[in-house]
């Protein structure tokens, strides 16, 4: 074996798996108070007691007491031995297995500063409550109790040594932590202070709930940044982390879309108006690293931005970053907001409702990029077409292979005629006869003469056939027609041109039935048997083709599983424009 894995490595891919959604993947959870529950997929049980806790990223079942970590359930579920179970995790968590040679450096214990964290919160939650130019901050703010105590929001007091005299009888406190924590500082002059002073404190969370770092926020004019934030350290990565996570996921149910604000307040004031499923990137242009976590929580982000050159920006560099994390069935989406709003003070002033209509208008990120990437040319013109190709291919090459690649190359080829373009289709028109008779092809005419003359000959076409024909019955007389006939194996001539009486097909059925039949039946049955899988896959193409338009005009998560299913069931993938009907 190739030398150990590192268990720093193993409790940082430890840190970054969220046990809910390992589990969730494979025992379907119900989401109960803090933790979720399922039937124990380790026993045989007819009530759920098998409970997953996020908060300490473990589970147990209180039936057959079972019980362990992300890992240990890759073990025993997926019956893996450890290398392979760590092995699942990484690719989940999108990085590599370092391996090291046996005497490695010493393993990583962060426990002590995620502790002085989360002492540290707990003194400025304390000292809000009797901080009254705070509270009244933040009051004056609209935030409620209920809100500050979800968001645990606390208050770091003026002066220069809270922290330090705080914990100074604290013996499992030490400086060295609170300083590699970001709580203190040590200056150049050797002088140690408290890094937060008279500002409002928004904790940063991890998945889990543990603190990690803090936002500090002035009120009113005073000196230094509106916001101070905690500095990179071992375990608070800007890059890295969104705040209000842990809360959505804490007061929501189900995860089914992402809003991704740019700060602190946005986030809270949402939270406030009942939009509780909104994160902030702390001030930084979400990151490929933040697009992989927050698709890791549901298939659609929409991201928020100024209306201004900054907004489009910030957008644009999102948008750079997102790119390579865009698999199929995940979406994102961007909304620009008024020019002087952000989210806190849009929802303050349209409400939850207004403020939902515009994310539910939030247009598709892929049409951003062209529309950008197209400003100023004109496309029809041949030296245009090839800058805009030169411009877009190295976007689209950044993109996993799958729907969306294909749908924003089509999307070029549409709007250059470059790269393998797809012959302008044939107007179905010019192929298929008017509605008058009853939308049928000369493929289903001819077929449908051969069901109304030799009705027996159907029994002879494959089951499997016959009824992927019928599923059409709603939307094609034709396929009416087969259903009927097929389900009915007595019905005569007579009884066919009587039940279509009064429709579209009247006419034509009868004209048909009278016809004689000049082919041997042997013919009939091999034309009926090849006709119909022409007809189906002729179906599929253009139930492909609808999807396909439909998401270049709205993409949506189940328009996408669809086209996966049709493509899952053999048909080809490829858009091949030119097919007959
Ligand atoms: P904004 O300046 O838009 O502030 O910064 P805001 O979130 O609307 O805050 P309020 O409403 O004035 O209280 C957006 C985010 O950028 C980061 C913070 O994460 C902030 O929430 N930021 C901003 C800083 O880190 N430092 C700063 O000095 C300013
Ligand atoms: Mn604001």
């Amino acid at each position: 074996m190739a030398g150990l894995i590192p268990q720093s490595f193993i409790n940082d891919l430890l840190d970054r798996t969220d046990i809910v959604d390992v589990i969730d993947a494979r025992v379907p959870l119900k989401k109960a108070g803090r933790s979720y529950k399922a039937r124990c997929p380790f026993h045989e049980e007819k009530t759920p007691s098998f409970n997953v806790v996020p908060d300490k990223q473990f589970y147990h079942c209180f039936g057959c007491q079972a019980s362990g970590t992300a890992l240990t359930f890759l073990m025993e579920y997926d019956r893996l031995d450890f290398v392979e179970a760590v092995e699942t995790l990484a690719r989940l968590a999108g990085v590599d297995v370092p391996r090291e040679a046996d005497r490695g450096p010493p393993p990583e214990d962060h426990s002590r500063l995620y502790e002085v964290l989360e002492k540290a919160e707990k003194v400025y939650r304390r000292q809000l409550r009797t901080a009254e130019h705070a509270v009244a901050y933040l009051k004056q703010r609209g935030v409620t109790g209920v809100v500050a105590r979800d968001f645990a929001l606390g208050y770091a007091p003026e002066g220069w040594h809270t922290i330090e005299e705080t914990f100074r009888n604290d013996p499992t406190v030490k400086q060295a932590d609170l300083l590699a924590a970001g709580l203190l500082i040590n200056n150049e002059k050797g002088n140690v202070y408290d890094r937060f002073r008279d500002r409002i404190l928004f904790p940063i969370r991890d998945v889990r709930g543990r603190v990690i770092g803090f936002g500090g926020r002035i009120m009113g004019e005073g000196d230094g940044p509106k916001y101070l934030n905690s500095p990179e350290t071992p375990v608070f990565h800007k890059g890295r982390e969104l705040y209000g996570l842990y809360e959505a996921r804490n007061a929501l149910r189900r995860i089914e879309q992402l809003i991704v604000v740019e700060g602190y307040m946005d986030v809270v004031a949402l939270s406030q108006a009942g939009v509780a499923n909104s994160v902030a990137s702390l001030g930084t242009s979400a990151t490929t690293e933040h697009f992989q976590k927050l698709y890791r929580y549901c298939e659609e982000v929409v991201c928020c931005f100024d209306g201004d050159a900054a907004g489009r920006r910030a957008a644009w560099k999102a948008l750079e970053n997102a790119l390579p994390t865009l698999t199929d069935g995940r979406q994102l989406k961007f909304m620009f907001l008024p020019e002087g709003e952000d989210p806190d003070s849009l929802v303050r002033k349209e409400g939850r409702g207004a403020f939902l209509e515009r994310v539910n208008d939030a247009a598709p990120a892929i049409e951003y990029l062209f529309s950008e990437l197209a400003s100023g040319l004109d496309v029809r013109q041949l030296d245009a077409q090839a800058r805009l190709a030169s411009l877009v291919l190295p976007y689209i090459e950044q993109v996993p292979n799958g729907v969306l690649k294909q749908l924003m190359q089509n999307r070029l080829t549409q709007m250059t005629g470059l790269a393998g373009a797809p012959k302008p289709a044939p107007r179905q028109r010019s192929v298929r006869p008017v509605a008058a008779d009853g939308g049928l092809t000369p493929l289903t005419r001819r077929l449908l003469g051969h069901v109304l003359r030799v009705p027996e000959a159907l029994q002879t076409v494959d089951a499997d056939l016959r009824a992927a024909v019928a599923r059409h019955a709603d939307s094609d007389l034709f396929a009416e027609v087969v259903q009927y006939v097929d389900g009915n194996p007595g019905a005569d001539r007579s009884e066919l041109v009587g039940r279509w009486a009064g429709s579209p097909l009247a006419a034509e059925i009868g004209r048909l039935a009278e016809q004689p039949h000049t082919l041997p039946e042997a013919a009939v049955v091999r034309e009926l048997a090849e006709g119909l899988q022409s007809y189906v896959s002729g179906k599929a193409r253009e139930a492909r083709r609808q999807l396909l338009s439909e998401l270049k005009e709205a993409p949506s998560a189940d328009k996408l599983k669809a086209l996966r299913t049709l493509q899952a069931s053999g048909h080809p993938a490829r858009d091949s424009g030119s097919n007959q009907s």
